[in-house]
């Protein structure tokens, strides 16, 4: 059923009629023939259109009677000079849509250069129904900000998902055949093209060698089949070592011409069964997953090889910047350490996949040194969209202001205003390519996500992958409009609750900078205590917080391990120093006494402990404000999501209480008189 949130955003339900009243003049429509792409828009017209106004959509032979013309050459008939100008922005998979009137008539027009174009400028009309927008002054003129937008599916061939919180793979060892399951694909297809996603990784980076094996490429190719009408592209995560373990080679030398012959052969076979496959993924030496480093070469001679393999085919290799070890003095500067010298030695066809942070998707990082550090290489941000490290699908946390705080930082690598947005879309050091990667969320739970508020993140996600500059408020809107309903307490409630949410979690996990204090293995809850004997240090939360009886925080000034160093000036002065580093990243780059003065005039002490307690009275205001829109959606959405927000505030709770308590071990201070009051 609809309540069930299998339809996600594409629900499709009929809009207040004085909506439909706006809409129904439109559904005379002439679309223009074409490939499976056009076919698959113009059938999601007729079911949005049909859906949200409960008049058929009549599709006409001929232009000239029709209210709305979607089409590559459809301006030929109306030959206005501002859309031929608008079509040379949109560049491959932009469109426009524009109203027109004429002779009293009005008239849409949606066109684009390519079927791709096409596809998008169909979906973004039907977004503008769903959400309520007027039609009869539209002047749309969009391309995407990033060439490739990416979901990375963390799937195992064996129908487990590393990372995963919405039951097993939608992809690997199902039982019923891709007949049966082409619904739900398809479903899967549309979502991702109605937010402009355009290629997907279908396996775990920690990869089984077996993906590269015939079965394999033939279950790839047969996904390719579906989802390509949707202008997806697939690509595939690879093991390093394959040569050796599947090849039978004696090694996996980048620089052995056999290990170099046995690649290209791979890559011809990839390509004779999917003509438009999208290249390798590669998580290399990098938590003990084999890479060239193994053979005493470097990460880039490593992406080279494969870069070689693929680019006859237009394929690319998305290498990941994922690096470190315990030897080092401090996880957050490896990768920058690692990589920077490679600058300059990549082939044109390789991008580097940083996340957005120098340790592991914690609720609040600072951006990735790596942001605006390699000019000569495009580098391309990779988010986690399933919560890791933010309450799995048990707590709300809508991530759209995470992202964008990260895509907004300026790294101030040329002037003031290179943004991380700018540096990784390809603009600032002018690059061919350009991407950006979410790790999904998704899996064979019916509502996809686990948590309903989840699906929100998917769909934000792809949102400022199309285009950064959007307000995460904006993107709530829609996605709450389209998801739920036009009901404006609702929406406005829903929007509140959403805006609060990343703040809320930083605040009853990880306030003022501190990170990595979760149960060391699983990730979930609270461990700031943990420690087990032979255990990677790095992977124990004391060695980030570092709290004693003289503080707490990580020392990552110039006294320190001056990871500040990383950034460019004038951030580096300012991190570098507590009186001017923000408030919200103190503890990241310094390890401070239990009574040092903030500008607050409270004790460090006294401000954790305030982060912590409004985290969860945060959570607790969320829980509040949902439990009043009862009635307002439908019981089923509503009691789940009542649910979720029971255990979330328990957990905020047990998180706070577990993390002060724990701290005052070390500050021997008491908790502020007010905070202390009887739950
Ligand atoms: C995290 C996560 C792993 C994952 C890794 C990666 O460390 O816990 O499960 O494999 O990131 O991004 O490669």
């Amino acid at each position: 059923s609809a309540e069930s949130g299998e339809a996600l955003w594409m629900r499709y339900l009929k809009l207040p009629s004085d909506l439909q009243s706006l809409y129904i003049p439109y559904a005379q429509v002439y679309f223009e023939e074409g490939s499976s792409t056009i076919e698959v828009a113009k059938q999601e017209l007729a079911q949005a259109f049909v859906g949200l106004t409960g008049v058929d959509i009549k599709f006409q032979k001929k232009p000239f009677k029709c209210s709305l013309l979607i089409g590559k050459n459809v301006n030929q008939f109306w030959n206005i000079p501002d859309i031929e100008k608008n079509l040379k922005k949109c560049a491959n998979e932009g469109f426009v849509i524009r109203s027109v009137k004429r002779n009293g008539v009005r008239r849409i027009i949606v066109t684009a250069n390519t079927d791709a174009g096409i596809l998008y400028g169909t979906f973004a009309l039907i977004r503008l129904m769903q959400t309520g927008c007027p039609l009869d002054s539209l002047n749309i003129i969009e391309r995407p900000k990033y060439k490739f937008r990416l979901l990375n599916h963390w799937d195992n061939l064996d129908g487990t998902v590393e990372r995963g919180y919405a039951g097993r793979s939608i992809w690997w060892n199902r039982k019923e055949t891709l007949d049966a399951l082409k619904h739900q694909y398809l479903t899967y297809a549309r979502a991702n093209a109605s937010i402009g996603i355009n290629g997907t990784v279908l396996n775990n980076v920690n990869a089984n060698p077996k993906v590269l094996d015939q079965e394999y490429i033939e279950k790839f190719a047969r996904f390719a089949d579906l989802l390509r009408p949707y202008n997806i592209k697939v690509f595939m995560s690879i093991n390093f070592s394959s040569p050796v373990i599947i090849g039978g080679l004696p090694s996996s030398d980048p620089l052995r011409e056999d290990v170099q012959q046995w690649w290209n052969q791979k890559v011809k076979e990839i390509y004779e069964a999917i003509p438009d496959f999208g290249g390798f993924l590669v998580k290399a030496n990098s938590e003990g997953q084999p890479g060239p480093q193994d053979y005493g070469r470097s990460h880039a001679d490593g992406a080279n090889m494969l870069a070689r393999a693929l680019e006859p085919y237009g394929g690319i290799v998305m290498w990941r910047a994922f690096v470190y070890s315990p030897s080092g003095d401090d996880r957050a500067k490896q990768a920058y350490d690692e990589f920077v010298p490679l600058d300059g030695q990549f082939r044109d066809n390789v991008i580097i996949q940083v996340k957005n942070g120098p340790i592991d998707f914690q609720p609040r990082e600072p951006f990735s040194p790596l942001f605006g550090a390699m000019e000569k290489t495009p580098l391309m941000i990779e988010f986690q969209i399933t919560q890791e490290y933010l309450g799995f699908s048990d707590h709300l946390v809508y991530l759209a202001p995470l992202q964008k705080e990260c895509l907004d930082s300026d790294t101030y690598v040329k002037n003031e205003g290179s943004t991380v947005a700018i540096v990784t879309n390809g603009t600032l050091f002018k690059h061919q390519y350009s991407a950006i990667a979410g790790v999904a969320n998704i899996g064979r739970d019916i509502n996809w996500t686990g948590h309903h508020f989840a699906q929100a993140n998917w769909y934000a996600f792809g949102r400022l992958a199309w285009n950064h500059n959007l307000k995460p408020e904006d993107i709530a809107r829609e996605w709450i409009k389209m998801t739920f309903t036009h009901d404006s307490v609702f929406v406005e409630s829903v929007l509140d609750i959403m805006m609060r949410s990343r703040e809320a979690v930083v605040n009853y996990m990880t306030p003022m900078g501190l990170h990595h204090l979760m149960g060391w293995d699983h990730h979930y809850g609270p461990a700031p205590w943990t420690d087990i004997e032979g255990a990677r240090p790095d992977w124990l939360p004391r060695y980030y917080h570092n709290a004693s009886e003289e503080g707490i925080g990580f020392n990552r000034s110039k006294s320190g391990s001056n990871a500040v160093s990383q950034y460019a000036e004038p951030l580096c002065s300012m991190f570098n120093n507590p009186k001017t580093c923000p408030q919200n990243l103190l503890l990241w780059f310094h390890h401070l006494p239990w009574d040092y003065r903030l500008s607050s005039g409270l004790t460090l002490w006294q401000e954790l402990c305030y982060h912590y307690y409004r985290g969860v009275d945060e959570v607790k205001l969320m829980q509040k404000k949902w439990d009043r829109l009862r009635g307002r959606i439908d019981d089923e959405r509503f009691e789940h999501v009542q649910h979720k927000l029971k255990v979330q505030v328990r957990e905020a709770k047990w998180w706070r209480d577990a993390c002060v308590l724990y701290f005052q071990t070390f500050s021997k201070m008491p908790i502020p008189y007010e905070l202390e009051r009887p739950e």
